[in-house]
This record gives C-alpha cells, structure tokens and sequence, in this order.
C-alpha cells in the first residue's frame, strides 16, 4: 500500500491582474477538493510551497494566512526556490506514510504558488536572483537568466550542439502548450522569432515568463482512498536532493549533481529505468534546463541531450506535427512537458512543482483531454534556482 493523489486543482497561468494571490489559492484549492470530492473540512493538514511572497507581496509568515483563507488548523510553509512546493510534497508523502505504518487515516493538502508580476521585470530579476549564491554570484550581478546563459554556453562550446536545437525545446514546448487552456502562451513560435537576446546565447524565447499561478493537491493514504471510493494515481515515490548552491563549486558544471542524485535513488525504489516513463514534467527554466535535466535524469549521456532534441528535426516543420509531441528516445516515444513546460505553461515559481504533479497525475486518469497519451507510469522533476534543490517523482496508475 502507498500514497494516493486524489485531488488536483490548477488556475490560469500567466499575468492574473485581476486576482490576488489568496484568490489563487482559494481557486486551484477548491478546484482539488472538488475533484476529491472532499471538503476542505476534511483536510488534517496542509503544506504549502512558495518563494518569497515577502518580497513580492510583502507577506511573511505564510502558514497563518492560508489557515485564513483555508480554515485549516495546521499549516506548513516550505521554501526551496522554483522547488518550494515539491519539498511540500515531500513533507506531505512522509506524514502520509507515517499515517499508514499508523493505520490512520489522513487527508493532507498540498499548495504550491507565486504571485510575481506585481513586480516589474528587473525588481522580479533581482528578487529570483536572492536563491543564487549571494557572495559569489548576486553580489557580482549575476541573474538566473544570466546564470543559465553561462551553462548554455558552455554547453554549446563542450558539445556538438547547436543553438537551433535550445530553440527547438521551446518551440515544442510553445506547442505542447496550444492544448493547455491554463497555460500561459498558447501560440506556435518559429525558429525566425528567436531574435531578441537575454543572456546570450539564451534568447527571450528560450526563457520562461514571470507569471501567476497556484497549484493544489490533495493526498491521502491508498487505504483509505479505497476506502473514499475515488479515481487516484500513486504517488510511488518522491526524492529529494542538494547540492551546492553556487556554480562556481560544482566539480562539473553541465552535471546537474541534484537531479540525477534525485533521480537514480527514485528509479530504484520504484524499480524501473528512464525508458519505463511514458510521461515526464522536466524543469525547463531555460531551453537548456530541459537538455540538462535530460541528461540528468539517464534519458542521455552527460553532453548527448541535444540528441534526444534532434528528433524533432527538421525543426522549421516542428508546428506542422500535432500535439503533444514526444522525443523519439532510444526508439521509444516520451512525452516531454505535455503542459507546455514552464517555457509556455509559464514559471509561477513556487507553484511549479505542485503544478508539474498535476499534470502527470491528470496525464495517468486521463483527464488532459485532447493532449492526454497513453501512459502508465509519469515523472517529474522539479529544481530549485541551478540545481541546488532538485526533486523527482515518480506516478503510477494503479490499475
Ligand atoms: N516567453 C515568451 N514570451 C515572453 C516571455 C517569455 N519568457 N516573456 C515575455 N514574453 C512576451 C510578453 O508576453 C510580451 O509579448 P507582447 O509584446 O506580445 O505583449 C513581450 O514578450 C514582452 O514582454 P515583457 O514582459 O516586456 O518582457 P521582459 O523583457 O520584461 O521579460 C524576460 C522577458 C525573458 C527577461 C523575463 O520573462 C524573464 O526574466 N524570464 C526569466 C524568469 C526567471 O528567471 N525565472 C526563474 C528561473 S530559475
């Protein structure tokens, strides 16, 4: 017996003006519990990821404000960068399976999200930029655009890739991401619209937006969601990795260490291999996250990702194929970032990874409508600013 996901809830992504960040946790919340089929009288208690609304929204001591909101007794907040909210998860994973060495029965929610266009870009910039390390990187004026911008350089410098093929992630992504009606940009892009540079090599297009968002998830032990009589995925296993948080002290810096520690622990208590996963939610920041994180996971050798992108070649007749549109690896088609990515779903930080979970977890109940593939076991992978935090999941139907 495992954990059980019986509930999932997601809002809109993208510039959300009109709301305020409570309404967004009250609405991907509601939209969970709904789909649980449970009130949120039910829940014994709640973690909740998030960045940094105090410097976004001025609001520290997170925890109480959603008991406002919520009603919830006991609330957790958790902070790891862009993967706050998978380290919620894990908290929830080992309170549940506690509960269930305890035969109790828990019902426990999980909350992911950021409210960052209130700010302009620059203020944004430098806000994200507080999860690098400070002496050695934000003080000399390094940016996550910027950051990422080096490793993309020294990747196409240490590899036979190209920059068409950072672009072509994007534009597979953009893609992906015209079937998702929460996503933030729902439009095909071209190679030719790469122009404008960010941090060279990297390009507008081949950054993720500051966006909106929350993500809600509802968990509880696979007993009782037997015993509650409704539709769950498992919740297999979630594994959680550090590593530094700074460049400069990796001993490799295209080896995101975290995510492929994350990875490799997870793929052997689930028991399977890379080629096992029909559908992956990979962090993809950055075009060049997504080819990183690729090869960090196994899918390919360190400097080989680009490969696995070149099955979508030729890249101007990428939009010209339907999607969702898979990579072609080791002769097997996977599913890579069915939601859009964050490249065009978009990157409310603190809401990715609960929102990469909603994805794989509607992937395998086959509630993705028209970009839902058939697919038995789901991952994702969730990291924290270059790969200090990282956290990967593995999902299962259970039938
Ligand atoms: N992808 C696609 N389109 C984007 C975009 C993105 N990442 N960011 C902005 N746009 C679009 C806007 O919708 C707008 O389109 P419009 O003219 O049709 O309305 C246009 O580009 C200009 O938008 P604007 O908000 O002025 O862009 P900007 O220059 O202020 O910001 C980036 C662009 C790339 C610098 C910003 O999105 C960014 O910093 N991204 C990275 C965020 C980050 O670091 N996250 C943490 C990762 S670890």
């Amino acid at each position: 017996m495992g954990i059980a996901i019986i509930g999932t809830g997601i809002t809109r992504f993208g510039e959300l003006w009109d709301k305020n960040w409570e309404e967004l946790v009250l609405e991907s919340t509601k939209e969970a519990s709904e789909s649980a089929n449970l009130d949120l009288t039910e829940i014994d208690s709640c973690y909740v990821g998030n960045m940094n609304l105090s410097r976004f929204e001025g609001q520290d001591h997170i925890a109480p404000r959603i008991n406002e909101i919520l009603g919830i007794g006991k609330v957790v907040r958790s902070e790891a960068a862009c993967a706050s909210s998978s380290v919620a998860l894990k908290l929830a994973f080992n309170e549940l399976e506690l509960a269930s060495l305890k035969k109790e029965n828990k019902v426990i929610l999980v909350i992911g999200f950021e409210k960052m266009t209130d700010r302009v870009t620059q203020n944004a910039t430098e806000i994200l930029a507080s999860a690098s390390h400070y002496d050695t990187e934000v003080i000399n004026g390094a940016t996550f655009p910027g950051l990422y911008g080096l490793l993309a350089s020294r990747y196409l410098h240490e590899t036979n890739a190209k920059e068409e093929d950072l672009h072509a992630v994007a534009i597979k992504n953009h893609k992906n991401a015209i079937l998702n009606e929460k996503a933030m940009f729902r439009k095909e892009i071209n190679l030719e619209d790469f122009k404008l540079e960010v941090a060279s090599p990297l390009k507008l297009l081949d950054c993720s937006p500051i966006s909106d968002g929350s993500a809600s998830l509802i968990l509880t032990t696979e007993e009782y969601a037997r015993q509650l009589d409704v539709d769950y995925v498992k919740l297999e296993c979630i594994e959680l990795a550090t590593s530094s948080i700074s460049l400069a002290k990796r001993n490799d810096i295209l080896v995101l260490d975290s995510a492929k520690r994350a990875s490799e622990t997870a793929y052997k208590k689930a028991k399977i291999s890379p080629k096992d996963i029909d559908v992956i939610e990979i962090h993809d920041c950055f075009t060049i996250a997504e080819i990183l994180n690729l090869e960090a996971c196994n899918f390919a050798k360190r400097g080989e990702g680009y490969k696995i992108v070149r099955t979508l070649e030729p890249y101007e007749e990428i939009n010209k194929r339907k999607p969702p549109i898979p990579y072609l690896i080791d002769g097997k088609e996977i599913y890579v970032n069915t939601s859009g990515g964050l490249k065009a779903k978009g990157h409310p930080v603190g809401a990715t990874g609960a929102a990469q979970i909603v994805e794989v977890a509607n992937q395998l109940l086959g509630r993705c409508g028209k970009r839902n593939v058939d697919c038995k076991i789901g991952a994702a992978l969730n990291i924290g600013g270059t790969g200090g935090s990282a956290v990967f999941s593995i999902l299962k139907r259970p039938w």
